[in-house]
């Protein structure tokens, strides 16, 4: 990883610095531009909601800021300062720490060993099994997840909402700054979605910044402060929750305009929304 402002900014970015800052980000797969020179902004305490249709480059975006897929252009402002981020280990250092769909956890392992998985706490040459035991708990119960009866069980006994729990416990744990979640409730029922939904609007209020990926609007206008839409690679729109409803959403999802947005609702900050005035 290179920061290469790092010499030069001050210790401890000033507050009104965003935690990361997303600008003019540019991948593409052969012949096919997936990101268009995007930007976005995320800040500690909120949590944004990233939209756009099947295909217009969620995915891809969040798994360029993980490290999984190297920038063709554009630059990633991390707390004010210059970085590149060329694997998932940058990524982590960063505290940046993505809760994947499927993929986020071992079935094989209990609770305690998926947190603590590849970072296992010592003592001399033994796991220290009972100080992580301890602490997978106590991380859980902060969180309020009190559906995991045992940190001890495996977690292909869990259901899918505990599981992406536990996936988000394990980030919160690691003293991450930004957890991304990607589609996190796709494949949960209600009450399912609701635990994981309570728990993303928490990590908002312990201050970390949240970047979550979802189709449903409802959830979306339930957890996020700001709504991102991406729309074939582009960013169309980035606004505070309360400038929008969903119909307006949906338009700038499938047309990447909306009306609604620009004649009533105060201007977007979005770049896009200036661009397309520009
Ligand atoms: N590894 C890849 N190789 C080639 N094309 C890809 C790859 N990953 C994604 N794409 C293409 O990039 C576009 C955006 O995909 P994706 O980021 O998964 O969208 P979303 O998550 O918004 O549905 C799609 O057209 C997809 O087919
Ligand atoms: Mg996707």
């Amino acid at each position: 990883m290179t920061q290469t402002a790092s010499d030069t900014a001050p210790a401890g970015a000033p507050s009104g610095t965003p935690l990361l800052q997303l600008e003019g980000i540019r991948k593409r797969f052969g012949a096919v531009e997936v990101l268009r020179g995007v930007d976005l902004t995320l800040r500690s305490g909120q949590v944004t909601a990233l939209v756009g249709d099947n295909g217009a480059g969620k995915s891809t975006l969040i798994k360029a800021v993980a490290g999984i897929y190297t920038i063709d252009d554009g630059r990633m402002l991390w707390e004010g300062r210059h970085v590149t981020v060329h694997n998932p280990k940058d990524a982590a250092a960063l505290g940046i720490e993505v809760v994947y769909q499927d993929l986020a956890l071992a079935d094989n392992l209990d609770v305690v060993q998926n947190m603590f998985l590849g970072r296992e706490r010592r003592r001399g040459l033994l796991l220290d099994e009972d100080s992580m035991e301890k602490s997978a708990g106590e991380t859980l119960a902060s969180l309020q997840v009190t559906t995991v009866r045992s940190v001890r069980q495996p977690v292909a006994s869990l259901s899918g909402g505990q599981r992406q729990s536990v996936a988000v416990a394990k980030a919160v744990m690691w003293n991450s700054k930004l957890v991304i979640l990607d589609e996190p409730t796709a494949a949960l029922g209600v009450s399912q979605t609701r635990q994981v939904l309570d728990l993303v609007k928490r990590l908002g209020e312990r201050g970390l910044a949240v970047l979550i990926v979802s189709h449903n609007l409802n959830d979306v206008f339930e957890v996020a402060d700001r709504i991102a839409v991406l729309r074939l690679g582009e960013m169309v729109a980035d606004v505070a929750r309360g400038d929008v409803d969903s119909q307006s959403v949906v338009e700038l999802m499938t047309t990447g305009r909306s009306d609604r947005l620009t004649a009533d609702g105060p201007a977007p900050t979005s770049s896009a929304a200036s661009r397309e005035d520009a």
